[in-house]
């Protein structure tokens, strides 16, 4: 296996990874979109990484997808897409590009692969997953559709392919209670996340929604404690809160949504204050565009999406590793659930 040491000394002998001027000022663009979340001294160390990877975006005729939850100098400095998992899943359809590179968990990158399967999809870290998506198995969706028989099974795009092919119909976030609206029958499965679940059966009274017992290691740490502690300590605080938190916290929050739904809301209302109850990459990603808005409140960083460095960037598109992929028999049940989401979501849309 290959270590960190030698992919370190291999990048070093191909690239020129020393700081240097002509490399901060490549990338100064870039920088104004993070100067209030990252020290110029801090900045020069990512920059000549940044150009290296540039170089073999072009080389490769490569894209760079990077979730919202991606740090800053990897939001900002080298993706090409930016985006929630729906967005994401959506625009890995649009792209020309003979390769990309998912800045993101594994089950994202396996949903690329899955929309394009003539694309070279890689991941920089192949650790990189969620606690959602290994918290259920193809087994585990045929329990539920034994214990409600005729259910149908709406999965979070948070799971493996294969727990997709298992399922009738995807969601995300961003759409999950237009799904669940639009499923025939009484009852809805929704797996794996009991919290998505819960908020969403809130939003569609009409459906019995029942649901597998999974929870994101991030979003289920925050407390309702939390935000009315919050609210008493900052006066006239928005509070915005990711549906993968527990329903009491929802309860407590002035706006929920998808994280774009959520960076979208701080961009347009502008509030004086904010707290964004979820990952805290998000508000670092929108701090130096929003001078005039304070975040606050406390960080949880996804130990799975911080695996994701330039480092690893650049080895991937230097060695083409690690590439994703997902066998034909599961990929095309996997894409039928997926597409129908894209389909239902774009009718609900219109
Ligand atoms: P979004 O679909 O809202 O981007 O969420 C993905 C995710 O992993 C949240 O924890
Ligand atoms: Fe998974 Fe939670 Fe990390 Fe999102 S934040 S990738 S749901 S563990």
């Amino acid at each position: 296996m290959m270590t960190f040491d030698r992919m370190r000394a291999d990048l070093a002998k191909a690239y020129d990874l020393q700081p240097s001027p002509q490399a901060t000022k490549a990338t100064a663009d870039r920088y104004a979109h993070v100067a209030r979340v990252i020290p110029p001294e801090v900045w020069a160390q990512h920059a000549p990484y940044i150009v290296a990877i540039d170089q073999l975006k072009r080389d490769r005729n490569a894209v760079i997808l990077g979730h919202n939850y991606m740090p800053p100098h990897i939001f900002h400095g080298v993706s090409d897409v930016v985006g929630d998992s729906l967005q994401l899943a959506i625009k890995a359809t649009e792209v020309r590009a003979d390769v990309i590179v998912q800045a993101g968990v594994h089950f994202m990158a396996e949903t690329s692969k899955i929309l394009n399967p003539a694309k070279t999809v890689l991941i920089p870290d192949l650790g990189a997953g969620c606690s959602l998506a290994e918290s259920i198995t193809p087994a585990g969706v045929e329990q539920m559709r034994a214990r409600y028989p005729g259910a149908q099974v709406v999965s979070y795009v948070n799971t493996s392919a294969a727990v997709k092919a298992a399922s009738d119909v995807c969601c995300t976030s961003a759409n999950a209670a237009q799904i669940v609206a639009a499923m025939p029958g009484d009852t809805v499965i929704m797996t794996p996340d009991k919290y998505l679940a819960q908020n969403v059966a809130r939003q569609v009274p009409g459906k019995r929604v029942v649901w597998w017992d999974g929870a994101c290691m991030v979003h289920e740490q925050f407390t309702a404690e939390q935000v009315r502690e919050a609210r008493d300590c900052l006066p006239g605080v928005m509070v915005i809160a990711h549906p993968e938190c527990p329903p009491e916290v929802l309860a407590e929050a002035d706006f929920s949504g998808s994280t774009s739904a959520m960076m979208e809301i701080v961009r347009s209302r502008r509030p004086e204050r904010v707290m964004l109850v979820t990952e805290c990459s998000m508000a670092a990603n929108m701090a130096s565009d929003l001078p005039e808005v304070e975040f606050a409140g406390s960080c949880i960083l996804c130990p799975h999406m911080q695996k994701i460095t330039l480092e690893n960037i650049l080895w991937a598109l230097h060695t083409m590793t690690h590439e994703v992929t997902v066998a034909p028999d599961v990929a095309e049940p996997a894409r039928r659930a997926v597409q129908r989401m894209i389909d239902l979501s774009r009718q609900a849309a219109r």
